[in-house]
């Protein structure tokens, strides 16, 4: 597939910013790779349920793989089961750790405890990363469908801070190798999206140069939405040449001449994503106005496996 950045790297980080499509992105991504024959699980953090969605899938499960299309899982993964998960490997002492789960106070204090949900959910995010069976990785990759860009960079820091913080012991020291398998730039890749619009552009640059001055491996960048470009550069001049006259055909040219004044400003937007964070966007078309569900995850996958050119804006073969 061709997604350069991110080919070699098994745990994906899917980030940008509120409703620019990272949950369709990272479906997409594991679409496409799941048909390549990769071996995928998609995680869905922060309470966040869009897969079932996707794909139309009506099992609930948490903090368990579910399957949803050949080669392609799900993973909800919950925060508070997780943290049970945590103690009971942390406090040897089961009945301790039941009192504790069970206990209102501890509840609160889990949720209020700076920095504990999101180290329980990078936890489980790194065990899918790091889990094997008979020597071989169970996951050939780890999607991450993280939450809008300030909470992701949040859960992406997560392991960093405790690692910083925390007093000596087992809990720093699994923090630490949780951070660095979040840094690793062989094993980790953020990817993320925008939309050829102003804020979520600007948002993108700004939070691939803030990850990257933390040392986390910015892989790449989705331009998510573009409007398939219907004119080339020729046709826009002959369009303008158009004479006057017949009302029909004069609305007709100001409607071409629109959509090709729109697609400037997306492409405008595009190569200031480019600048703005040294990388080549992938580029995903807008469906338009459709749930988008199995099959138009198949359509998008298309687009990143090499899109025809009508769906490809002028300058990016
Ligand atoms: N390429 C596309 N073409 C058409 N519609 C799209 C496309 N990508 C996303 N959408 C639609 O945009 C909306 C937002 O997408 P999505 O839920 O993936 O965003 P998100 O970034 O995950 O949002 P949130 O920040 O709430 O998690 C959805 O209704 C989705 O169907
Ligand atoms: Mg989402």
């Amino acid at each position: 597939m061709s997604a350069p950045g991110l080919f070699d790297r098994r745990l994906i980080f899917v980030l940008g910013k509120g409703g620019v499509g990272k949950s369709v992105v990272a479906a997409t991504l594991g679409t496409a790779w799941a048909r390549a024959g990769k071996r995928v699980v998609i995680a869905e953090v922060a309470d966040q349920h869009r897969l079932s969605d996707l794909f139309a899938n009506r099992e609930e499960t948490r903090n368990t793989p579910t399957e949803l299309a050949p080669n392609l899982f799900g993973f909800s993964v919950d925060v508070d089961k997780s943290t049970e998960d945590y103690l009971a490997a942390h406090i040897r002492v089961r009945p301790l750790v039941d009192l504790l789960v069970r206990s209102r106070t501890f509840h609160n204090f889990a949720a209020a405890a700076p920095g504990l949900p999101e180290l329980v959910t990078l936890g489980k995010v790194w065990e899918l990363a790091m889990a094997v069976d008979g020597g071989r990785p169970v996951w050939d990759k780890v999607i991450v469908d993280c939450p809008a860009t300030g909470h992701g960079i949040a859960l992406l820091q997560t392991a960093g801070n405790v690692s910083e913080l925390a007093a000596q012991g087992p809990v720093r020291d699994q923090a630490h190798r949780i951070e660095e398998v979040v840094k690793h730039p062989a094993a980790t890749g953020i990817a993320i999206v925008a939309r050829p619009e102003e804020l979520p552009v600007t948002e993108a640059i700004d939070a691939a140069a803030a990850l990257r001055a933390d040392g986390f491996p910015v892989a790449a960048t989705i331009m998510n939405g573009m409007t398939p470009r219907r004119f080339w550069a020729e046709d826009a001049s002959v369009l303008g040449r158009v004479p006057g006259g017949d009302p029909t055909i004069t609305a007709a040219v100001r409607s071409a001449l629109r959509a090709d004044h729109h697609a400037r400003i997306e492409q405008a937007h595009l190569d200031e994503l480019a600048a703005g964070t040294g990388t080549t966007p992938m580029v995903l078309p807008d469906l338009g106005p459709v749930v988008i569900a199995q099959s138009e995850l198949a359509l998008l996958a298309d687009a990143l496996d090499g899109a025809p050119r009508s769906l490809r804006p002028v300058g990016h073969p």
